[in-house]
């Protein structure tokens, strides 16, 4: 059984599925055995497609996350998915209340970078630069994120 992740923020417009697309990227290029796949913890936007923002910079770095669509965390997702990974700790603190302590975390727990803030900022209705600085996190921290997974279930390339 592949090993699955799910990103969470609050819209999942922004932040949560570039974390899917920029992990999954990673996943891709390595061949892992992984599900990856994003939420948000409100219902503000479901349906809806990636802010252009995050669509933008993801592109950029050649991932393309436009056919995503905003959907809300959901009750099984907690029982489903091995590794449930928040933006920030207003999202931790909603998920934790719902999927208890065991599997949740915050993406910057796995900040590879020294005196790293603790959460990824919420880049929604601001300018090219903060999504910019959410994308080196988000990327910075995925690949943390998946040496440790790979390193926890001993993965090798399907
Ligand atoms: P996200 O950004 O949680 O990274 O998708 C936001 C998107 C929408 C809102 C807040 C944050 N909102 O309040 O509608």
């Amino acid at each position: 059984m592949a090993v699955s992740v799910l990103f969470i923020c609050l819209g999942n417009i922004c932040r949560s599925p570039l974390a899917e697309g920029v992990f999954a990227a990673l996943v891709e290029a390595e061949g892992l055995p992984i599900q990856v796949d994003s939420c948000g913890t409100s219902r503000y936007h479901v349906g809806e497609s990636p802010d252009p923002g995050s669509v933008r910079v993801a592109l950029a770095h050649g991932v393309d996350i436009r056919h995503q669509r905003a959907r809300q965390l959901l009750p099984p997702d907690v029982e489903r998915f091995d590794y449930l990974i928040c933006m920030d700790r207003s999202n931790e603190r909603h998920v934790r209340a719902v999927a208890g302590d065991k599997r949740v975390w915050r993406l910057r727990e796995f900040e590879p970078q020294p005196g790293g803030a603790p959460d990824v900022p919420d880049p929604w209705g601001g300018g090219a630069d903060g999504f910019a600085e959410v994308y080196r996190i988000v990327d910075r921290c995925c690949r943390r994120l998946l040496s440790q997974i790979v390193e926890d279930h001993g993965l090798t390339p399907a």
